[in-house]
């Protein structure tokens, strides 16, 4: 008896330190194995700015040795995805195709997303527990089949599509390993699509019928569903736990204000990184010099300049100067999607709260790696109040669940890491290839 209560305050604690603790033996590992590399930042904001915006911050994956570990997680195709091209015509000629597809009307964009979201989003008789990144993903598989082949997405195209972002969004969180096999599925497919003359845009100058596949596949069916499906988790978390913004959602500005507030507090991405081409000037004293591997902190940069900026604040006003940039840095390749992309959120979040109320106790960071856990509740049902109980139960899984995953990751990230340093994909590309 004497043993068994530390044994079991042990146990209890588990999830109070245990993922914290993975968390800082696991960067540690990613740093031994990776080497350390690359200047951080993120907490002068004017550093932050000048050097994102600067033209010789222009390197994208040539002599960055973590390349090697995105070009593994983004396979097949990572030498043709848009976001890790170097500058040059290659990358001139993919960026002006996939801005030429992107270019709608708001109005026709906000009338497909709806359209997708009631196609795809199930009808429910009753309350149903579910993850918010798998609920969404299958939405936005149909909408960019839609935008890239003009026409709805069959069913098992939507399979390909999920499992490929799947497959992608696991790894790159190192929640699982990466299966190539189901990826390819979806490189055959769009292979066989651009034979058959099914793409309803004309693809970039100078590509192969497979480096196009490839291109398509990066951008639009691992980039969009992948950052369209996370930004609907954090946006649809949000409404879960802060039901008091249901009331204002009709209203285009305030909606406006709810994603941007959302994606502040919760930016996509974590840190962005460039190689420099040549010296950037930081200030009278002291430069980066070039061939430098410099990280920007988004989240660190996001929360200058904000009065108690940990706060979720959907009324907070940004001026224009504001440290807000959730789709990057307007002089340095920023989003393409950058218009489209709310109008379209906006859409979907309509139409989720239309069909269901959520309710979530499961906790909300930024990487989200438990994928949104929400209850469903059919809007058609008869409110009989917050479901204590279930969200007693859902915490206390997620927390649980934190405990496991957090060791998965250690193991699979460690592994991973190692792999592609092994498979050096992005050096061998550089050091073998007559490069464009
Ligand atoms: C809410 C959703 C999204 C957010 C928050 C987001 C955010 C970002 C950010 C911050 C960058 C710049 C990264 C850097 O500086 O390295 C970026 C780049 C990019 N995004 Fe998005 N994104 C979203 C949706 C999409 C969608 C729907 C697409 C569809 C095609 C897309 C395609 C790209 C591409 C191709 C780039 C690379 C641009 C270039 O290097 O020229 N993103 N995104």
């Amino acid at each position: 008896m004497l043993i068994a209560l530390p044994i079991l305050a042990f146990a209890l604690a588990l999830p109070y330190w245990l993922p914290r603790a993975v968390v800082g033996l696991r960067m540690w590992i990613f740093a031994r194995v990776n080497g350390e590399e690359g200047l951080v930042l993120g907490s002068d904001g004017d550093t932050f700015r000048r050097v994102y915006s600067h033209p010789a911050a222009n390197g994208r994956s040539r002599g960055a040795v973590l390349s090697d570990i995105f070009w593994y997680w983004l396979s097949p195709g990572p030498e043709m995805h848009q976001e890790h091209l170097e500058p040059g015509r290659r990358y001139e000629a993919v960026a002006r195709t996939t801005r030429a597809i992107l270019a709608m009307p708001s109005s026709r964009a906000e009338t497909l997303a709806a359209q997708c979201a009631s196609r795809v989003l199930p009808e429910l008789g009753r309350t149903r527990w579910v993850r918010l990144r798998d609920l969404m993903m299958p939405v936005w598989a149909e909408f960019y089949h839609e935008v890239v082949f003009g026409k709805p997405c069959p069913p098992q195209a939507r399979d390909l599509i999920v499992g490929n972002a799947n497959d992608v969004v696991t790894s790159l969180k190192c929640c699982g390993l990466r299966h190539l096999d189901v990826r390819l599925r979806l490189t055959s497919y769009l292979v066989d699509s651009i034979k058959a003359g099914e793409i309803a845009h004309a693809l970039p100058d100078g590509l192969s019928t497979q480096e196009s596949a490839y291109y398509l596949q990066g951008a639009f069916f691992n980039t969009a569903i992948v950052q369209m499906s996370e930004a609907m988790t954090h946006l649809l978390l949000v409404v879960a736990k802060h039901p008091f913004v249901l009331d204002r959602l009709d209203d285009d500005r305030f909606v406006d204000g709810l994603i941007n507030e959302t994606l502040r507090l919760y930016p996509l991405f974590g840190i962005a990184h460039r190689i420099t081409s040549a010296d950037i000037p930081v200030d009278e004293h002291t430069s980066i010099p070039a061939g430098s591997v410099v990280c920007f902190d988004y989240p660190a940069y996001h929360r200058l300049g904000f009065t108690d900026p940990d706060r979720f604040d959907p009324l907070r006003h940004l001026p224009r100067d504001a440290h807000h940039i959730p789709f990057g840095m307007p002089a340095n390749r920023p989003c393409p999607a950058w218009h489209l992309a709310p109008v379209t959120m906006r859409a979907v979040l309509r139409e989720t709260v239309r069909r269901y109320r959520l309710y979530s106790s499961a906790a909300h960071i930024r990487s989200i790696p438990n994928r949104g856990p929400c209850l469903l509740v059919p809007a058609t049902e008869v409110s009989r109040g917050r479901p204590w109980f279930a969200m007693a139960l859902m915490r206390l899984r997620d927390r649980w669940e934190d405990v496991s995953r957090s060791l998965i990751q250690l193991v699979l990230g460690t592994y991973m890491l190692w792999d592609a340093r092994r498979l050096k994909l992005c050096t061998r590309y550089f050091n073998d290839a007559d490069v464009v």
